[in-house]
């Protein structure tokens, strides 16, 4: 089982089993301190934003251009912000850490 490890909004850590093959925000989207995901996935909402742990941002692919434009106009952005949607999970990423950013 690859795991994901999510921390809340309240700061509460989770570990929940994560969907490989499909982005990380396909995982955070079904849980009720997940993320609502509005656009579905199409790089445009936001709303799945994260915070990745600084021991795992590195291992995954860079960001791309629109995921970094809309990254760039949130109050909440930090280095370590990715757009969940946007970050695809598969096994060898078991154990990796993010935490859910504000709403904004
Ligand atoms: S779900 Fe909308 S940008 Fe990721």
């Amino acid at each position: 089982m690859a795991e994901l490890v999510i921390v809340d909004r309240r700061g509460k850590e989770h570990r929940v089993a994560g969907r490989v093959g499909v982005s990380v925000m396909e995982t955070l989207r079904e849980l009720d301190y997940g993320v609502p995901a509005i656009c579905g996935g199409m790089c445009s909402c936001a709303t799945c934003h994260v915070w990745v742990d600084e021991a795992w941002i590195g291992r995954l692919p860079p960001r791309q251009g629109d995921e970094i434009e809309i990254l760039r106009e949130l109050s909440s952005f930090k280095p370590t912000s990715r757009l969940s949607c946007q970050v695809p999970f598969t096994e060898s990423l078991s154990g990796l850490r993010v935490e859910i950013a504000p709403d904004e």
